[in-house]
């Protein structure tokens, strides 16, 4: 696609959201960056300033549908918005936290995707674009609420792949490895998995390994490029990674029966009994 017309992002105010915003008005778009709080924004509004496209920012909390305000000549959705919780076993995780969750990162997208499909075709087509995570590839121990999230959405994303393809409405699932933000340095701390005598080795087998993923960080910018090409790519596949970690991953899986990939992941976490 060409890079004109409108582009909204939520959870623009920091992170990933903030970078894709930049980037899309980097190349060309109107860009409406959104965000729980406004005032986050002012220095987003300034550092898009001299860019070829135009950046504004409005509010939307994607858990309250009565601020989902999209603009009409939309062309591009990228549902970014998300949380990350704490990490205990399965057994001492309370539904309120799936709950939590899920109101964020499926509930949200699903209230925002739905305002959004109509303008979208109004358009004559555009991108859908939804940010979930490689780690659902990977059978990842004491993350089963934020996992399912993601996989949630991905689902969501295959249907509506072929439900909308039909209208030119493409939808791109982007699949960030470790990324430089809050969200991936607040899930550097142990999983509280560990406070279960029980679940103490395997999560601090856990913890050990993601020690070992600091290495592979990307930042913001380069993630941001990644993301904002995919977008533009009319070629591209429906999941895309946005760094080398994520990419590296999607190929392993691409390249393996179902099993043999899931085999392949365990020994990681288990003791090997
Ligand atoms: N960073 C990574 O390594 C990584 C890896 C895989 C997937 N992801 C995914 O990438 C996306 C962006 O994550 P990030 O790393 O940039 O996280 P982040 O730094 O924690 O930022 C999360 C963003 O989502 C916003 N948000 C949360 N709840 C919201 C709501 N109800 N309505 C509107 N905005 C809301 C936050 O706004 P506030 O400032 O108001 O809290 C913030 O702007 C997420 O969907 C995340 O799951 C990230």
């Amino acid at each position: 696609m060409d890079a004109e017309g409108i582009a909204v992002v939520t959870g623009a105010g920091r992170g990933i959201g903030r970078g894709v915003a930049l980037e899309l008005a980097r190349r060309g778009f109107e860009t409406v960056a959104t965000m729980r709080d406004p005032d986050a924004g002012a220095a987003l509004v300034n550092e898009a300033a001299p860019l070829p496209g135009s950046l504004r920012v409005q509010r939307l909390d994607v858990t309250d549908p009565s601020t989902v305000d999209l603009p009409p000549g939309l062309r591009v959705l990228v549902n970014n918005a998300g949380v990350e919780a704490e990490h205990p076993a399965f057994e001492d995780t309370p539904l309120a936290v799936w709950r939590r969750m899920y109101e964020t990162n499926v509930f949200g997208v699903i209230e925002v995707t739905r305002r959004a499909i109509p303008l979208l075709r109004a358009s004559g087509g555009g991108v859908l674009c939804n940010v979930t995570s490689s780690s659902i590839l990977a059978p990842v121990p004491f993350y089963g609420p934020y996992r399912s999230s993601k996989a949630a959405v991905s689902a969501i994303g295959e249907s509506l792949r072929a439900e909308l393809g039909p209208f030119g409405i493409r939808v791109l699932e982007i699949m960030p490895g470790p990324i430089a933000t809050d969200m991936f340095e607040n899930s550097g701390r142990p999983p509280e998995a560990i406070q279960h005598p029980d679940y103490r080795p395997m999560a601090e087998r856990y913890h050990a390994g993601r020690q070992g993923i600091e290495a592979m960080i990307t930042s913001v910018e380069d993630a941001s490029r990644a993301i904002v090409d995919a977008i533009l790519d009319d070629d591209a596949p429906l999941r895309v990674g946005c760094d080398p970690l994520a990419v590296g991953l999607l190929d392993a899986w691409r390249g393996q029966p179902d099993e043999a990939f899931l085999q392949s992941m365990l020994p990681a976490w288990s003791d090997g009994s």
